[in-house]
């Protein structure tokens, strides 16, 4: 695993633009083994197909399925649901469907962060006609309180408040992705 950088000097070209850590990334790899012991756990009799909800879950699926010790497939989606903008537009896109036949599948969704909940409500219905063996998701952040549909997560990294975050996978206007950490975003979005 990659030496953590969550400090000033690795974030130095980003700084101005991040608030506090928020999640670190010490803390991010100590939840994903967790999260992944216990996916290996509950589906030792029927490996997953990993679905990855591009572009923001990319970081995240990449260090949760080297941590599932069992024969995953792993598949992409690309839904939009916000622009470059930082509140939901309660409108979601499909910008990149599965490759993958799910009918009698079992499917884990791998998502970045919960918020209103709109985007995956949509996405578990959309594939839910499918006719896959069970759906269920891995979020590794959930942001309480604000859910305007309730979904079930089977698998949930982190509670997080109401502030807009960005790192690890997560962005504003596509940039801080590349940040091992998850941090406040306190600039213009
Ligand atoms: P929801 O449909 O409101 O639950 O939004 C889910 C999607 O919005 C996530 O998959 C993210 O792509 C994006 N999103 C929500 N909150 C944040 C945030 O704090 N930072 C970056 N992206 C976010």
């Amino acid at each position: 695993m990659a030496p953590h950088s969550s400090d000033d000097l690795s974030t130095h070209w980003a700084r101005h633009e991040l608030g506090e850590v928020v999640i670190s990334a010490k803390d991010l790899q100590a939840k994903i083994v967790e999260l992944g012991q216990q996916i290996t756990k509950d589906y030792q009799d029927n490996p997953p197909l990993l679905v990855c909800v591009l572009k923001g879950a990319v970081n995240f699926l990449a260090d949760l399925m080297r941590e599932i010790e069992l024969p995953v497939t792993v598949d992409f989606m690309a839904v939009s649901s916000y622009g470059a903008a930082t509140k939901t537009s309660g409108v979601v896109q499909i910008l990149k469907d599965l490759d993958t036949d799910i009918a009698g599948r079992e499917i884990l969704i791998v998502e970045d962060i919960v918020d209103s909940g709109l985007t995956l409500d949509y996405l578990l219905r959309y594939l839910g006609e499918r006719g896959p063996k069970s759906i269920e998701v891995c979020a590794l952040l959930h942001k309480v309180g604000l859910q305007r549909v309730e979904v079930p997560l089977k698998y949930v990294g982190f509670a997080i408040p109401e502030a807009f975050v960005v790192g690890y996978g997560l962005d504003v206007a596509e940039r801080y992705r590349n940040l091992d950490a998850i941090y406040t975003f306190v600039g213009e979005a």
